[in-house]
């Protein structure tokens, strides 16, 4: 459930017209709603309230620093995959207690930048990560509870880009490996163990996977406790899917989520670490975008945007759906037509969706992309020039910029000339 709804035949956040929106801040640009972020939130931790637990908001997902500092005031921990991340949710207020610090590729500086900082645990992904995080500690004279990722080779059955927990993928230590490297671990000054991290894939729209996954983290709990180690914390991850389009099959609730993990884990009595992004921040945000031009093509009638792949390169990097609805909602029994939705970017690739049925729209017409949430601001770049596009937040019948629009000065003034040229 989202709150972005049709009211008196336009579309609304909360209690706010969009079109109110897009008349002072333009278009295009990202309007989040305070209410769903919550309700997400809420979800996931009501789901897990039979057990002491902490939802670790993936950052990646949605990093403002506004949404972090709403979040985080709500009692969620963070999950993060780099120094910026991480200095994103201090910036936010967020204590070290409350940060997890995950990603197959930390440097040395961001260890020492959390370590410095404060941190809850390191989800360590290899064994020379392992070495390289003990010196760290050591060099500092702290110790890092830490967990290991492991790789449970399942298969998430979601798009192959964003699917992680299979053999051949990059993430995490192979499970059957797992004991040897806790027992490395025992060895090494600066790092103590305290639970086991997994986390298979994104846009799951089904619990089987995490079910396979989360019975061999229990197999495993066990195992590491029979060698003698303390395993107290388990971090599920992150991953699970949203509906985006009304006619998909709907994924499960986190009500359901948070049984299964009390079914597969919950005897264990550790505590429960998840690290949803997805479901939190995807339905809570749309992208405004207005036409452009209508373009009649070869067979075809061509919806030419003021947003781009830039803006929002889901489409074009995962062949992902966006359901695209017009400001002004259609009158009952308009017509459709079938039109091409693309942005200005010199190339065919930047393509929202082909011979998608919409309203008649014109020139000066604003539309919405639904579900855009999550790795929609996070993932966009200047690409042909194009400043990054503002985002705005609602709470109720209030709204504020939560980033600026760069001016092209601006935009322009991070780059020098030396002065040899
Ligand atoms: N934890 C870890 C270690 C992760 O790698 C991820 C996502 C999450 C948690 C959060 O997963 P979520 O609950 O959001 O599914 N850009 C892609 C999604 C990439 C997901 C990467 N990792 C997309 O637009 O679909």
């Amino acid at each position: 459930m989202d709150h972005f709804l049709y009211r008196d035949g336009e579309l609304f956040a909360e209690d706010v017209p969009l079109r109110e929106i897009a008349a002072q801040v333009g278009t295009p640009a990202y309007v989040y709603s305070s209410a769903t972020l919550l309700r997400h939130y809420r979800l996931f931790d009501e789901a897990l309230s039979s057990m002491p637990h902490l939802v670790c908001y993936a950052v990646k997902a949605l990093s403002n620093v506004a949404i972090l500092k709403l979040l985080g005031d709500a009692g969620a921990g963070m999950d993060v995959v780099s120094g910026g991340e991480y200095a994103r949710a201090k910036a936010a207020g967020v204590p070290g207690e409350r940060i997890v610090f995950s990603g197959v590729g930390k440097t040395r500086e961001e260890m020492r930048m959390v370590l410095e900082g404060g941190i809850r645990q390191v989800n360590l992904e290899s064994e020379p990560e392992m070495l390289a995080l003990s010196e760290v500690a050591a060099e500092l004279g702290v110790e890092v509870p830490v967990t290991v990722r492991v790789n449970p080779d399942v298969d998430a059955r979601t798009h192959a880009k964003i699917a992680t927990g299979k053999s051949e993928n990059k993430f995490g230590i192979p499970i059957a490996r797992a004991r040897e490297v806790y027992a490395e671990i025992a060895q090494l000054p600066g790092l103590k163990a305290v639970g086991i991290d997994v986390h298979i894939g994104s846009q799951l729209v089904e619990l089987a996977p995490f079910e396979q996954a989360y019975r061999k983290v229990a197999e495993l709990t066990e195992a590491l406790r029979a060698d003698g180690h303390t395993i107290e914390r388990l971090d599920l991850g992150g991953g699970l899917g949203i509906p985006y389009t009304r006619s998909n099959e709907v994924p499960p609730l986190p009500t359901d989520y948070g049984a299964l993990i009390e079914r597969t884990v919950g005897h264990l009595g550790c505590e429960i670490e998840i690290e949803p992004g997805r479901l939190v921040a995807g339905n809570a945000g749309i992208l405004l975008s207005s036409v452009i031009y209508v373009k009649s093509g070869e067979g075809r009638d061509f919806l030419i945007l003021d947003s781009a792949m830039n803006d929002l390169i889901r489409p074009a990097m995962y062949d992902a759906w966006h359901d695209i609805v017009p400001l002004i909602e259609p009158a009952a029994g308009t017509q459709s037509q079938p039109y091409d939705i693309v942005g200005p970017i010199c190339e065919s690739g930047d393509t929202f969706a082909r011979a998608r049925p919409m309203p008649p729209l014109s020139a000066g017409d604003i539309v919405a992309f639904r579900s855009a949430g999550a790795y929609g601001a996070v993932m966009s770049s200047e690409y042909n020039s194009r400043p990054l596009i503002p985002e705005v937040l609602v709470n109720g019948d209030q709204f504020a910029v939560i980033r600026q629009r760069p001016t092209y000065e601006e935009m322009i003034a991070r780059d020098s000339i030396p002065e040899w040229l």
